[in-house]
C-alpha cells in the first residue's frame, strides 16, 4: 500500500511558513498528489479551542506547565483524529508546527527540564513521529518586522521579549544539529522564490524515497 508521509514546517514568527506551505500545496497538487494541510497548535475542533486558550493575550498568567500540558493534550487529539487516518489514505500531510516547536518554545525558551517535555510529548506523540521537520530559519527581530507589515497583531508567544525568541529559535538549530536526519534548515531571510526552491528540493527527495520505499513494498 503507498501509505502518506508528514512534513512539517516550522521556524520563528514571520519566517515564511504560510507563504511556503501554500506554495508547496499547489506543487504537490499539481503533481496529483493528495494534501492534508493542518497546523499546531490546533489542526483539529477540540484543537482549535486549546488553540485559543494557548495563544490569547490577555491571560499572560498561564503557568508553563499549564501550556506545556495543553500543547499536548492539542497534540494527541491531532494525531489521533486527523493525522492518522490521513496518513493511512496515502496522503501528504502538511503541519505549520509540530512537536519541535514544543522543544523549542518550552525547552529552550522557557526552560521547562528536557526530561518534563519529552515525557508530555511522548504521551501525545504514543509512538508517532513526523517524517520530516522543515526549519525556516530566520532571525527572530526580522521575522517581527514581516508580520508586522503584515499588519497583524502579536498573539500571547509572539509578545514575548527577543531573548526568548532567539533562544526558541536557536532550540530549532540544536534539534537540527541533534537530529539530522529528522530535520532541514533553510535560510529564510532569502526571497520567497529562493526559500520555496529550497523546500522543493527537500520535498522532491522526500517523494523520491517514499515512492522508492512504496515500490519495494510492491517487490
Ligand atoms: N522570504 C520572504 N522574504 C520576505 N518576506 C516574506 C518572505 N516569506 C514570507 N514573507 C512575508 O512575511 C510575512 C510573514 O510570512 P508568513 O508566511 O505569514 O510567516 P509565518 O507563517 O512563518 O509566520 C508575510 O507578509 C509574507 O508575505
Ligand atoms: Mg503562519
Amino acid at each position: 500500500m503507498n501509505k502518506g508521509f508528514m512534513v512539517v514546517f516550522d521556524g520563528s514568527n514571520g519566517a515564511g511558513k504560510t507563504t511556503v506551505i501554500k506554495s508547496i500545496e499547489k506543487y504537490l497538487t499539481l503533481k496529483g498528489l493528495d494534501v492534508l494541510l493542518t497546523r499546531e497548535p490546533g489542526g483539529t475542533p477540540i484543537g482549535e479551542k486549546i488553540r485559543e486558550v494557548i495563544l490569547e493575550p490577555s491571560t499572560p498568567e498561564m503557568s508553563f506547565m499549564t501550556e506545556l500540558m495543553l500543547f499536548g493534550a492539542g497534540r494527541a487529539q491531532h494525531i489521533q483524529e486527523k493525522i492518522i487516518p490521513a496518513l493511512a489514505q496515502g496522503k501528504i500531510v502538511i503541519s505549520d508546527r509540530f512537536d519541535a516547536a514544543t522543544f523549542s518554545f518550552q525547552h529552550f525558551a522557557r526552560g521547562i527540564d528536557l526530561e518534563t517535555i519529552t515525557k508530555i510529548n511522548d504521551l501525545a506523540l504514543d509512538g508517532f513521529s513526523p517524517n520530516m521537520n522543515i526549519i525556516l530559519d530566520l532571525d527572530p527581530s526580522e521575522g517581527l518586522k514581516r508580520v508586522h507589515s503584515r499588519g497583524e497583531g502579536l498573539d500571547r508567544l509572539e509578545d514575548e521579549k527577543s531573548e526568548f525568541l532567539v533562544k526558541a529559535r536557536n532550540g530549532y538549530l540544536k534539534q537540527a544539529e541533534q537530529s539530522p536526519h529528522k530535520f532541514e534548515v533553510i535560510d529564510a531571510s532569502q526571497s520567497k522564490e529562493a526559500v520555496l526552491e529550497d523546500v522543493i528540493k527537500v520535498i522532491d527527495s522526500l517523494l523520491s524515497s517514499f515512492h522508492a520505499s512504496s515500490h519495494d513494498n510492491h517487490a
